[in-house]
């Protein structure tokens, strides 16, 4: 018998497991079982798996807190898109727009402080990935994720969107600083 050609007997299905293909399902199903209890273990004490919130929104809803945080707390523009920079008291809400094909606005937070960082997207799936630290969230049209971050590290990071979402997707890179 070979595992190249068809089997001989159609009813392959009605013989017996071999010894060696019994262990080896049951160390798969074992190991299986050790990463699925990992997961949790990871995101108690590995500092993995960000514990998101996440609620229902509508671009309109979302788009005038974010609008409220950016007329009272815009310091400067900067790029080609007069991207705001906005610098929100430490503590407070602050507010992310994905959307094709861009970030907006650009946040400037204090290292240190802990924030509320509200996510949505206004059209497609994007993605969320701070550079270089590796913080990775997916960000779903309709839904507001809210996660609570501190950052404990200053300097600029990228923010760049790792889910496809079309001809743009290459140039959707976004500006964090943490001062
Ligand atoms: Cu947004 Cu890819």
């Amino acid at each position: 018998m070979s595992a190249i050609l068809p089997p001989a007997d159609r009813l392959w299905w009605k013989h017996p497991i071999d010894r060696v293909e019994g262990t080896w399902i049951a160390l798969a199903f074992v190991w299986c079982m050790v990463m699925f209890f990992m997961m949790v273990l990871w995101h108690v004490y590995g500092d993995q798996n960000l514990s998101t919130e996440t609620y229902k929104t509508t671009p309109d809803a979302f788009i005038a807190n974010a609008q409220a945080m950016v007329d009272q707390y815009t310091v400067r523009t900067e790029t080609d898109l007069e991207i705001p920079v906005v610098a929100p008291p430490a503590g407070s809400d602050i507010y992310l727009i994905a959307r094709l094909w861009n970030f907006w606005p650009i946040l400037e937070l204090e290292k240190d402080k802990t924030y509320r960082l509200h996510l949505t997207s206004m059209d497609y799936n994007h993605g969320f990935s701070l550079q270089p630290t590796n913080l990775n969230i997916q960000i779903v049209p309709g839904y507001e994720h809210v996660l609570t971050v501190t950052p404990n590290q200053s300097g600029e990071f990228s923010i760049v969107c790792n889910e496809y979402c079309g001809i743009g997707h290459h140039m959707m890179v976004g500006r964090l600083y943490v001062r």
